[in-house]
């Protein structure tokens, strides 16, 4: 079966490192057969959480796209930037609205039974890597199985060359690798969409 995989970045930044990064994971999993969607944060703004809101206006239809998107896709590859030493507004904010249910659904339905795999990338020399550990635990906790492969390039803003690839072709590799390693999992596991 064909994987259908979603990748994005938890940045909107135009120039974004994270947007480069997990576009090359994207060029690994086409080459192993994956379908991919690539999301741009950009292009679907959603408003700062609050349950106040989602009493009075139910969910925002940028939310009903997002929600949409994530469950039609059975793999999520993710490119987190590490703010703090943690993960982004947001992408925590996209979570927690996406993790809100519309009446009859079930909970939690676009985790549920998905897969992902996480990688950053950051101007640092730990390339965001404590960023991952709570974006795994926050994905962990509501259901996606997060692949142990992971991976973060720090010096970042040297790291890519004018093509948007890395210039250590090791590196490049281990990025293509993850894109790979999702597709092939998230086939294998022929998970319901
Ligand atoms: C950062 N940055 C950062 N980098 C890092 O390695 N560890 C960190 O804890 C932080 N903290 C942090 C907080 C805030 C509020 C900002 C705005 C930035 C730097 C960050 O990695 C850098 O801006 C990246 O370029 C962000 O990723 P994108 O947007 O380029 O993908």
């Amino acid at each position: 079966t064909t994987a259908k995989i979603l990748a994005f970045a938890g940045s909107a930044r135009h120039d974004s490192i994270n947007k480069k990064l997990v576009k090359i994971a994207v060029e690994g999993a086409k080459a192993a057969g994956a379908e991919v969607t690539y999301l741009d944060f950009r292009d679907l703004p959603l408003p700062l959480y609050d349950e106040d809101l989602e009493e009075a206006e139910g969910l925002p239809e940028n939310v009903l796209k997002l929600k949409a998107l994530l469950k039609a896709h059975q793999g999520f590859l993710i490119a987190s930037p590490e703010y703090n030493s943690s993960i982004t507004p947001l992408l925590k904010n996209a979570i927690d609205w996406a993790s809100r249910s519309e009446p009859g659904e079930p909970p939690l339905a676009c985790f549920n039974e998905k897969v992902a795999v996480l990688m950053s990338a950051s101007p640092g020399t730990l390339g965001g890597l404590r960023g991952l550990v709570h974006v795994r635990s926050i994905l962990g906790n509501i259901g996606v199985l997060v692949l142990p492969d992971q991976q973060a390039i720090g010096n970042a803003h040297q790291a890519f060359d004018d093509n948007g690839n890395l210039k250590d072709e090791a590196k490049q590799a281990s990025i293509l690798q993850l894109g790979n390693k999702l597709a092939t999992v998230a086939a294998k596991l022929n998970l319901p969409v």
